[in-house]
């Protein structure tokens, strides 16, 4: 028997094309797993309704690690008139899968390394390495939302809100509400997950990024939590900054942070911009980590009009497969595999067509295997 089994979702569009890609720099790195494929994606959502089907959910209850490629997804009413006709009846409602995942396996961290690897002519400066952590099953991403809101809710913040009172005189087809939800213990465990990875890894600063200046209440329990368990730190250099200066601080010197936590929507948006720094959606990794299983995945989408050309960056997924190595205790061969990608992409030969060459998606994949 394998020493690991690990769930390999490829999804939809170019999820097909990377995580084969991945799979030729696996198959170098003869790590000892046994892959087991799931479904997921608009395919099953169109057939049967649901995007993340039960027989995937059980997969992902036996496995040490799982490898996501990306779905496609669409607004609600698109969603439904692709439903075959025998579902459209059905008031079935699209959701993420990606997003149910991380709610229903707790999978709290979301873990986004941008480094800048030398030579890549997509790096906004030489020597960026930032690490995102996400806060990612709270915040606006908890999924209390409400359009239109019911009339039940509207009677109670009418009575407990007073900046609610002119939104109450509206009718209720006319605005939406979505609840930003910040815990205590899920603010508290991501903050610790970002200082133990600095201590772990010797890095010099943790920035706490929110906006509690104005979103007093759940930014202001998030930045609060996060000072205090700071202190159990005390090597390590703490600040904190607003996500709207955060955004430009960081474009105008990225080498003043190190280590950046923050509540999920900012961290969702944060570790964008940093990823566009150190070479954009063909660079972009990211861990899904709880504490019994994780995701990992590369963090753009399915980009349907490249599906199948085998033309898009493997990149990003390649690294996403050194977090899972990381993940799994493998160090070593996830030494080596990081080795192999930053000497392709130093040594220039092999360019995808976002780095400005023309090698396909199996070609860069195939030059990172042979550098293993
Ligand atoms: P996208 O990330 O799929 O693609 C946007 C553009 O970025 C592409 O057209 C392409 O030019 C470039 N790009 C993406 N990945 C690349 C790669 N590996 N190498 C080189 N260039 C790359 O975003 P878009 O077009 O907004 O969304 C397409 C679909 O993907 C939508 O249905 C959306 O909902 C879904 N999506 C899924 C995500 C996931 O599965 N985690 C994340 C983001 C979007
Ligand atoms: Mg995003």
């Amino acid at each position: 028997m394998a020493r690991y089994k690990i769930a390999w979702l490829p999804g939809d569009g170019i999820g097909v094309d990377v995580l084969n890609a991945a799979k030729i720099v696996l198959d170098k790195i003869h790590l000892d797993a046994e892959y087991i494929h799931g479904d997921i994606g608009w395919e099953f959502w169109c057939k049967e309704g649901d995007a993340f089907p039960q027989r995937t959910i059980d997969l992902l209850k036996n496995v040490d690690a799982v490898m996501f490629g990306a779905i496609t997804s669409k607004p609600m009413k698109a969603a439904q008139t692709e439903l075959i006709p025998q579902l459209q009846t059905k008031g079935l409602m699209y959701r993420s899968p990606i997003v149910r995942m991380r709610q229903m396996f707790d999978l709290y961290n979301c873990l986004r390394p941008c480094k800048a690897y030398p030579g890549n002519p997509l790096n906004f400066k030489e020597g960026i390495d930032l690490v995102v952590f996400r806060e990612n099953t709270e915040d606006l991403y908890a999924g209390v939302e409400f359009a239109p809101p019911p009339q039940e809710l509207v009677d109670i913040l009418s009575k407990i809100s007073k900046p609610f009172a002119p939104f109450a005189k509206l009718p209720v087809d006319q605005y939406a509400i979505s609840c930003k939800i910040n815990t205590k213990t899920g603010s508290e465990r991501i903050v610790k997950a970002a200082f133990d990875f600095a201590r772990t890894f010797k890095r010099k600063k943790v920035t706490i990024v929110h906006k509690a200046n104005v979103v007093r209440a759940s930014d202001g329990l998030f930045l609060e939590v996060a000072k205090d368990v700071a202190k159990q730190y005390p090597e390590i250099q703490t600040d904190d900054a607003n996500i709207d200066a955060m955004t430009m601080w960081l474009l105008k010197n990225p080498f003043h942070y190190d280590v950046l936590v923050a509540p999920n929507l900012y961290g969702d948006i944060i570790s964008d911009l940093c990823a566009q720094m150190v070479g954009g959606l063909g660079f972009g990794c990211s861990g899904n980590i709880g504490t019994k299983l994780a995701v990992f995945e590369p963090t753009h989408g399915s980009a349907p009009k490249y599906a199948g050309q085998y033309k898009v960056n493997p990149i990003a997924t390649i690294l996403a497969l050194k977090m899972m190595l990381d993940w799994l205790g493998e160090a070593e061969k996830s030494v080596r595999l990081e080795n192999a990608v930053a000497t392709v992409i130093k040594e220039g030969n092999m360019r995808t067509y976002d780095m400005g060459g023309n090698a396909s998606t199996l070609d860069m994949a195939k030059a990172i295997a042979e550098k293993i």
